[in-house]
This record gives C-alpha cells, sequence and structure tokens, in this order.
C-alpha cells in the first residue's frame, strides 16, 4: 500500500532535488499514478459539491514553501469549463475515478495585445483511472470534460501555489482571454 503522506513526502523531496522540469514531471507523474492505483485516499477528498452543477476543489497539501500543491477536483456529469492556465506553473492532472477529455492548447498569437489571443490544440487525452496527463510550462492552456456521465475525481500535483500565480480563462471562439486569481486552496 502506497499511503498518502509517503505520496505528499516522495514528491516533496523529487520537487527539491530535481532542477530540470522534464525529468522532475516525469518522476512526479510516475508517483500520482503508483498512488491512484496503489494508495488510498480519505473519502472526503471525493466528496461533491452541494450544488449538483458544482466544482468542488479539496486541497490536499500547499507545500510551506508554496513549491508545490496536490488538491483534488471533483467534477459533475456535465460541466461547460472555461478554458484556463494555472498561471505558467508545470502541473499534472491524474484520473483518480471517471473518464476524462483533456483538450490543452497553446497560442498561436504573439501575445502583444491586452486581452486577445488565439489558439490552437496541439493535445489531447482520454484519461482513466491512474492515467496522468503532465502540463508542461506554459503550455497550460486546456479544459477537462468528464465524460462519465456521473462525478469524476481528479488528482492533481502543481508545480506552485495557484493562489499565489496570475491565471486566465480563454474564449476561444472569441479570441479573448481575461486574467484571474485563485482563492487560497487552505483557506479553511
Ligand atoms: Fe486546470
Amino acid at each position: 500500500m502506497y499511503n498518502l503522506d509517503a505520496f505528499i513526502s516522495d514528491v516533496g523531496q523529487v520537487v527539491k532535488s530535481e532542477q530540470n522540469t522534464w525529468a522532475l514531471t516525469d518522476k512526479v507523474k510516475v508517483l500520482l499514478s503508483k498512488f491512484i492505483l496503489e494508495g488510498e485516499i480519505d473519502e472526503k477528498y471525493c466528496e461533491p459539491p452541494e450544488n449538483p452543477k458544482g466544482v468542488a476543489l479539496h486541497p490536499v497539501l500547499v507545500a510551506e514553501d508554496g513549491s508545490y500543491m496536490i488538491e483534488t477536483v471533483v467534477l459533475p456529469a456535465v460541466l461547460d469549463a472555461p478554458l484556463h492556465d494555472h498561471g505558467g506553473v508545470w502541473s499534472m492532472i491524474g484520473c483518480l475515478k471517471g473518464k476524462l477529455y483533456q483538450p490543452a492548447y497553446r497560442r498561436v498569437d504573439d501575445g502583444s495585445k491586452p486581452g486577445y489571443c488565439e489558439l490552437a490544440l496541439h493535445e489531447e487525452a482520454i484519461l482513466e483511472k491512474g492515467d496522468v496527463a503532465v502540463l508542461p510550462p506554459h503550455r497550460d492552456i486546456h479544459t477537462v470534460i468528464n465524460l462519465s456521465g456521473d462525478w469524476a475525481v481528479m488528482l492533481n500535483v502543481y508545480g506552485g501555489d495557484l493562489s499565489k500565480v496570475k491565471r486566465h480563462w480563454y474564449f476561444l471562439k472569441e479570441k479573448r482571454m481575461e486574467e484571474f486569481q485563485s482563492l487560497s486552496p487552505m483557506k479553511d
């Protein structure tokens, strides 16, 4: 059995010791998949929100130095989630329950016009239990669509505290983007 404390500690070791982001995300991806398949997570991290169309975010850990954070995201069966980024930090989406479709986009404009963006699809992933999709830094524009017809749960690891970075919503057809900031995951 691979328990949550061991997983958190292993991720912390990799984040501390691995300077190369590609090598780091390769190693954390293996740990995340192993934890999902061999570990056990408390049911409280899989609880859906009261609103049947809402999304529940359950923080698992924010490293004291802000170098990484782990959370679960519970997605309703039908969700039209806008495209967004994770503020330029590396991140990975692990499928804990259900089946997910994750399209990822890249900017194809030069970024010089405030609020304007042109995007092209560059990667698509279908994720089932234990599958992990990595979003490299600054290649993190994506959404997640729940294909399971029931609540789906993701276990995600991010290379920073998302409440400390500037994030964006993207509106593909309107070629528009908007800045937003997440609330602190440890607000409770
Ligand atoms: Fe995301």
